[in-house]
């Protein structure tokens, strides 16, 4: 099974340039990479955006905190674009859980990228609200897991199970940290990861030789002590 590579960013020129490339097979963005990015205006910098990028899948996240007005910016979004992904986070910032809207979405047919999940509980309450027909992702967060001292492994596991007989449903390592997590994605059966731009470029050159890596540290700190002109 392929794992595929999207990539994680908002930044124009980044993805212009992995439109073209055939490692990347889609993007997701959020409103701090919108933020980073530059983007003033949402709609008329993902709208730039969706001039480039016209066939691979992009999610573009709503930023409303209220059910109602969820709902209103993931109709407009889904508008867009037929590439784009309505990305839903799994609760809002009261962390009451967007059942009704992930429910109401998908029956409609709106491409949904669930967003923000860090459990297997949340994975099941999603599932069981998406719409086997249309099309979804669920995003979970593995980096900023781990970062909290949480092994993601175990939640990729259960949920990749728990969706696998679905063709329409794909489960996503978000919160990407180093290239190794692509391998781990690969392993166990992810559909896809989405990696920051200069951890793509590591994965496009994996192959490394274990002498060249000893030789590349230690010429790298002879290198520095040179140029600090370090003396005992
Ligand atoms: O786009 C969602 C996710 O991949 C964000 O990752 O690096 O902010 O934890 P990060």
């Amino acid at each position: 099974m392929k794992t595929k590579i999207f990539c994680d960013s908002a930044d124009y020129e980044t993805i212009k340039f992995f439109n073209n490339k055939s490692i990347v097979d889609g993007f997701t963005t959020n409103p701090s990479l919108m933020r980073i990015s530059g983007a003033k205006n949402y709609k008329d910098y993902s709208f730039k955006i969706l001039k480039i990028c016209k066939k691979k899948p992009i999610s573009f996240e709503v930023f409303a905190d209220d059910q109602k007005q969820m709902l209103k910016q993931a109709y407009k979004i889904s508008t867009w674009a037929k590439n784009v992904y309505v990305k839903i986070p799994v609760v809002n910032s009261k962390g009451k859980f967007m059942g009704p809207v992930i429910k109401e979405l998908s029956t409609k047919g709106i491409k949904l990228n669930i967003t923000a999940i860090y459990s297997f509980e949340q994975v099941e309450r999603v599932f069981k609200c998406l719409d086997k027909k249309t099309k979804s992702i669920i995003s979970i967060f593995a980096g900023r897991m781990a970062d909290g001292g949480i092994d993601p492994l175990p939640i990729f596991k259960k949920s990749i199970a728990l969706v696998k007989k679905n063709k329409n449903i794909e489960i996503l390592w978000a919160s990407t940290r180093e290239a190794y997590n692509f391998i781990q994605a690969k392993q166990l059966g992810c559909n896809i990861i989405t990696v920051p731009a200069k951890i793509i470029n590591q994965v496009y050159n994996f192959g490394a030789n274990t002498k060249e890596l000893t030789l590349g540290t230690v010429k790298g700190f002879l290198n520095d002590s040179k140029k600090s002109k370090f003396k005992i």
